[in-house]
């Protein structure tokens, strides 16, 4: 899988990524950021530019990206100064109040950056295949303080349709992955006439999902 991702970043296959800052970061911004500077956390990045919108906003933004090539264009698409450095192993790119981490999500620990207050995960949870994603979810728990707030973005499709990545994750599997956490839906839509691809494809629903989970 981890090969899969550098391929699909040499090869320039990054449909994912958006040229603007997401539009449901942006809906919940008011409610998400409420209560001064936070510490967040934004797991599988890419090269998100909602990771220069947050910082642009004071917060303290760590991003965690696999592949170096997206972190590379990160700073030059942003035109940052960027200052490389190795954290407890870790090989972290920074500017500012923000910084990337390059390496595997699950060798972040605690240790490294301490505990955040707000984790924004967009395309995250929903590029990783299932086995994989109770991890991820147990591990991002480590990863926070009591009472963080977890805005979560997932898609639900007709999984028989496509393989993933992306992969469909129903409202379900969000509850079970975050299991005594207070979990909220704070929105639900079928995009799929925005998602021409997809539609192409022969998708009839794409739906889009919101949640405030509470950890
Ligand atoms: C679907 S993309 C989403 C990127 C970003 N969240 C966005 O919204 O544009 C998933 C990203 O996670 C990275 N990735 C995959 N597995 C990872 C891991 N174990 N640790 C860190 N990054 C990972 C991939 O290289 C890819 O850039």
């Amino acid at each position: 899988m981890a090969g899969r991702w550098h391929d699909s970043w040499r090869e320039g296959r990054i449909g994912f990524h958006q040229s603007n800052v997401n539009t449901d970061l942006v809906a919940n911004e008011e409610r998400f950021l409420a209560g001064g500077s936070h510490r967040i956390l934004v797991p599988l990045c890419g090269k998100t530019v909602d990771l220069a919108w947050l910082a642009e906003r004071g917060h303290e933004v760590v991003g965690v990206e696999l592949v170096p090539q997206a972190v590379e264009e990160f700073f030059a698409e942003q035109q940052l100064t960027a200052t490389e450095r190795e954290v407890n192993g870790l090989r972290v790119v920074s500017a500012d109040n923000l910084q990337i981490v390059i390496g595997d999500f699950f060798a972040v620990t605690s240790e490294h950056f301490g505990l955040f207050d707000r984790i924004w995960d967009r395309a995250a949870l929903v590029a990783l295949p299932e086995e994989v994603r109770g991890t991820y979810a147990q591990h991002l728990r480590t990863l926070v303080v009591s009472g963080a707030v977890l805005l979560q973005n997932v898609f639900e499709y007709d999984q028989s349709k496509m393989d993933g990545p992306p992969f469909s994750i129903p409202d379900k599997e969000v509850r079970t992955h975050y299991n005594g956490a207070k979990v909220e839906l704070v929105s639900e839509q079928d995009v799929i006439e925005k998602v021409a691809q997809f539609k192409a494809k022969g998708h009839e629903y794409w739906l889009t999902r919101n949640y405030f989970i509470t950890l």
